[in-house]
């Protein structure tokens, strides 16, 4: 399998290196635009493969998108990250003329490949890559719920003193501070998360989640990369593997929740064809309307990319 990641900075680079140390893919390119950079980093995890044990080959291109060509999987992770004060969807002017340009000479080589997004404002930026590329909706998918699980999940696992790993977590909406995170449907080894952990401090960590992303850019003048490349990876893994994961991403919805014109994250089996199927659950009134407030949210931002 041969996977492209472009953008080799902190958040490209992270998902390169997790692709090739855990052997997801037997091929991966790194791309960017600013000279050498690719090739230096794809050159330096290869380095590392004799100390950490692999054999996926890395390889490095400035701009050169004829070293893709046949890729399986492509992530998209170009673009500028946030600094402090900034909103993701601040990086909209910027960012959606760099995910169309890549999105463009990506297919041209790859037209059967399935499309991560990792870019910021990340639902709009999806909405950017699927009408560039006229790929099927389940081919072109935004990689935000496992993020923002993820840091749900983790804070969580603090709080209880228990492993990450027992926390299950689904949460829906965009990527951004309207993202709806899901309590009901929230387990700790099987048992629902409100049984453990009072009201209080269960919002407290759903308000700290949806701002989770803001915390680090607070913490280190610039967004996050670990968590982000680590999720992109798992959502390839999933795809290349087949392994018919369940996550939540975004997608266009195309009549799912009563949705049928905006980008959003929601469940989804993750497979070889990209999105296996959209799951529906059946959400409470204030849980719709929490979806609804959110997906007014992005609506809003894709109008300024349609201007
Ligand atoms: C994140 O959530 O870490 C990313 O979307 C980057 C950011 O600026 O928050």
């Amino acid at each position: 399998m041969k996977v492209t990641v472009v953008g080799a900075g902190n958040v490209g680079a992270t998902c390169a290196d997790v692709l090739a140390y855990r052997e997801i893919a037997n091929e991966v390119v790194l791309v960017d635009i600013k000279e050498g950079v690719a090739e230096g980093k794809a050159l330096d995890i290869w380095q590392k493969a004799p100390i950490n044990l692999y054999d996926t080959r890395t390889i490095g291109a400035t701009n050169d998108y004829a070293k893709t060509a046949d890729s399986d999987v492509i992530v998209i992770t170009s673009g500028v990250p946030r600094k402090p004060g900034m909103t993701r969807d601040d990086l909209i002017s910027i960012n959606a003329g760099v995910v169309k340009t890549v999105t463009e000479n990506v297919v041209k080589y790859s037209p059967e490949a399935i499309i991560i997004l990792v870019s910021n404002p990340l639902d709009v930026m999806t909405y950017q890559a699927h009408i560039t590329s006229k790929f099927p909706r389940t081919r072109v998918i935004g990689m935000a719920g496992i993020l923002d699980t993820a840091r749900y999940r983790a804070f969580l696992a603090e709080e209880l003193n228990v492993s990450p790993k027992d926390i299950q977590a689904v949460l829906m909406g965009g990527h951004g501070d309207t993202m709806v995170p899901l309590p009901r449907y929230t387990t700790v080894g099987g048992i629902p998360v409100t049984e453990l952990i009072d009201a209080e401090k269960l919002d407290a960590i759903i308000e700290r989640t949806k701002f989770g992303g803001g915390e680090l850019v607070k913490l280190m003048g610039t967004s996050a990369w670990y968590a982000p490349g680590s999720a992109a990876a798992q959502m390839v893994e999933a795809i290349v593997k087949d392994q018919r994961r369940v996550f939540p991403v975004c997608i266009k919805l195309e009549g799912e929740y009563g949705i049928d014109d905006c980008y959003l994250g929601v469940p989804v089996i993750l497979g070889k064809n990209g999105i296996e199927k959209v799951i529906e659950l059946d959400l409470n009134d204030e849980e719709k309307a929490l979806l609804e407030t959110s997906r007014q949210h992005v609506l809003e931002v894709m109008k300024v990319l349609d201007k």
